[in-house]
C-alpha cells in the first residue's frame, strides 16, 4: 500500500508554470520592496502563498458554470446553493457573499459599535482587521498550548474557556455583540478544534446572551481531524459532524475560497430574523441582490457543487496527508515544523531557524524572501508583519507568540513531486539561515500592512 492514499482525481487540463533563474529572482524580489504579494504570479514556480481561492475545480464543477443562472433575482443558481447549504450548515438564513471578509464585514457592520470585542480563539487578519476598523476590539483567547509549536496535542486550535469566561465577566456581555471560534485556526498553524470545545464555548456565550458565530472557512478540514482524533466520532459521517458543529451556533461566516473548493465566493448564514433582514439590508447596499451577494450565477452553482466536493471523506483523507507528508519529510530534513501538521499548510517556526533575528527585524519575512529567491516558491510570513500591533494603552509594539512562515497548499494543485522539490529548496535554504540577516519596513499601510508594505534587507 502506499504510504498516503492516492489522489482520488486524474489531471485532465494542466497549465504550464515557468522557471526563472536565481539573478531574475533576485531583481525581481528587489524590485517589489522584497513583499511576495507584490510579485506576478507568471513570476513564481510554486504558489504556496494561500489555499484560498487556489484550487482546481472539479470537471462537474465546471460543467455546473454552464448551468449558471444569471438572473437577478431568484435565481435557480441560487437554490442549488441553499440546498447544499441548509443540509451542511442547517441555519435559517443565509446569503452568499463575494468573499469571506464580505460576510464579515456586512456582519459586523449590522451588529458591532465601537468600543465593543469580539472574542475568538484566534482571529485571522482579515477578521482583526474588519473588527478593528469599525472601531471594535478584537480578542484572541486560545488555550495557551497553541503558543509551543511543538506541543503535539490533537485539538490545538481549542479556546480557553476559562480564560473566555472571564474575558466575559471583565468587558461585560453588554460590550460584546457576537462571540466567535476560527475552524480550523489558521492565525495559529491551522491546528483544528475539537466538538468538545465548540460545544463548550457555545455555552460560555450563550449563558451571557452573546451570539456565537463559527468563521468556518476549513470546517470540513476541521470535522475530518474531529472523525479521526475525538473519541466518539470514528464512525460517524461527516455531514453528521458538521451538522452537530453548526448546530451549537447562532450562525457562521465563511470563505468559500476554502472548503467549497471555488476561486471565488463566501457565505454569511445565521438563525436570527430580525438581524437576517439588516443583514439584508447591507448586503444590497453594498455587495448585491439577497440571491446573489455580488457573484455571478455560475459562481453559487460552483459553489454549490464544492461544498459536497470538500466534505468528500476520501478526498479529505488524500487532503490531510499530502499536508502531512510534507510536513513529515521537512522533519525528515530538521526543518522545525509546528507539530501536529494542520490541514491546509505547514508551518516553519521562523525563531527556530533564525535564532540570531530579533522580531522586530521579521524573522518569518526573511525566510519568506530566502526561499523565493532560492527556488521561486511563493510561501507567506504569518508573524510580526502580520500580527503585531500598538498596544492602544502603552503604544508599546505587542509581537506574536509565533513566528511562523505558512506554506498553504492549493486544493488538488500540486503533486507530491512538487511537495519533493519544495523540501529541497527549504533544505538547501535554511543550510545558509546564518546569513539571513532580518528585514526591516520601508513603507506600510495603518491597517493590514502585510499586503502591501515594502521591505529593505537587513545586511
Ligand atoms: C480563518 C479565515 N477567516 C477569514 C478569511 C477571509 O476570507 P477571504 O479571503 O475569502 O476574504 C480567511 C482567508 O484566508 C481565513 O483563513
Amino acid at each position: 500500500m502506499p504510504a498516503f492514499p492516492l489522489e482520488p482525481f486524474r489531471i485532465k487540463v494542466v497549465e504550464p508554470i515557468r522557471t526563472t533563474d536565481r539573478a531574475e529572482r533576485e531583481r525581481l524580489m528587489a524590485e517589489c520592496g522584497y513583499n511576495v504579494f507584490l510579485l506576478k504570479a507568471e513570476d513564481v514556480f510554486i504558489d504556496l502563498l494561500t489555499d484560498s481561492g487556489t484550487g482546481a475545480m472539479s470537471d462537474a464543477q465546471w460543467a455546473s458554470i454552464m448551468r449558471g443562472d444569471e438572473s437577478y433575482a431568484g435565481a435557480r443558481s441560487f437554490y442549488n446553493l441553499k440546498e447544499a447549504v441548509d443540509r451542511i450548515f442547517g441555519f435559517k438564513h443565509f446569503v452568499p457573499t463575494h468573499q469571506g471578509r464580505a460576510a464579515e464585514n456586512v456582519l459586523f457592520s449590522v451588529m458591532l459599535k465601537p468600543g465593543d470585542a469580539v472574542p475568538n480563539n484566534m482571529h485571522f487578519d482579515t477578521t482583526y482587521g474588519n473588527i478593528v476598523a469599525r472601531g471594535g476590539r478584537a480578542e484572541n483567547l486560545i488555550a495557551d498550548v497553541a503558543a509551543d509549536p511543538y506541543a503535539d496535542t490533537p485539538f490545538k486550535g481549542d479556546m480557553d474557556v476559562a480564560k473566555l469566561e472571564r474575558f466575559i465577566e471583565q468587558t461585560g456581555p453588554e460590550r460584546i455583540p457576537l462571540g466567535m471560534i476560527t475552524v480550523t485556526n489558521n492565525a495559529g498553524g491551522g491546528q483544528p478544534v475539537s466538538m468538545a470545545n465548540i460545544r463548550a464555548t457555545a455555552e460560555v456565550y450563550h449563558r451571557y446572551g452573546i451570539p456565537f458565530f463559527i468563521d468556518a472557512c476549513r470546517y470540513a478540514e476541521n470535522c475530518y481531524f474531529i472523525q479521526q482524533r475525538e473519541p466518539g466520532y470514528a464512525d460517524r459521517p461527516l455531514l453528521e459532524i458538521a451538522n452537530e458543529m453548526f448546530s451549537y451556533a447562532d450562525g457562521c461566516t465563511m470563505s468559500a475560497k476554502k472548503d467549497a473548493i471555488v476561486n471565488i465566493g463566501g457565505l454569511l448564514c445565521l438563525n436570527d430574523d430580525d438581524l437576517f433582514l439588516r443583514v439584508q439590508n447591507e448586503l444590497i447596499l453594498r455587495e448585491g441582490f439577497p440571491t446573489y451577494g455580488g457573484l455571478s450565477g455560475r459562481d453559487l452553482e460552483a459553489m454549490a457543487v464544492g461544498l459536497w466536493e470538500g466534505l468528500d471523506a476520501r478526498y479529505l483523507a488524500y487532503r490531510i496527508a499530502h499536508t502531512r507528508y510534507l510536513a513529515e519529510r521537512l522533519r525528515e530534513e530538521g526543518v522545525p515544523v509546528v507539530w501536529p501538521p494542520g490541514a491546509h499548510a505547514v508551518f516553519i517556526d521562523a525563531r527556530a531557524v533564525l535564532p540570531h533575528v530579533p522580531q522586530e527585524r521579521f524573522p518569518a519575512q526573511a525566510i519568506v524572501t530566502a526561499l523565493y529567491i532560492e527556488g521561486g516558491i511563493r510561501t507567506v510570513e504569518l508573524g510580526s508583519v502580520t500580527f503585531a500591533h500598538r498596544d492602544p494603552q502603552t503604544g508599546a509594539m505587542v509581537y506574536p507568540d509565533l513566528e511562523l512562515v505558512r506554506l498553504a497548499i492549493p486544493r488538488r494543485v500540486y503533486t507530491q513531486r512538487h511537495l519533493d522539490y519544495v523540501v529541497e529548496v527549504v533544505k538547501h535554504t535554511l543550510d545558509h539561515a546564518d546569513a539571513i540577516r532580518g528585514m526591516r519596513i520601508v513603507w506600510e499601510a495603518p491597517l493590514m500592512r502585510h499586503f502591501t508594505a515594502r521591505f529593505a534587507l537587513v545586511t
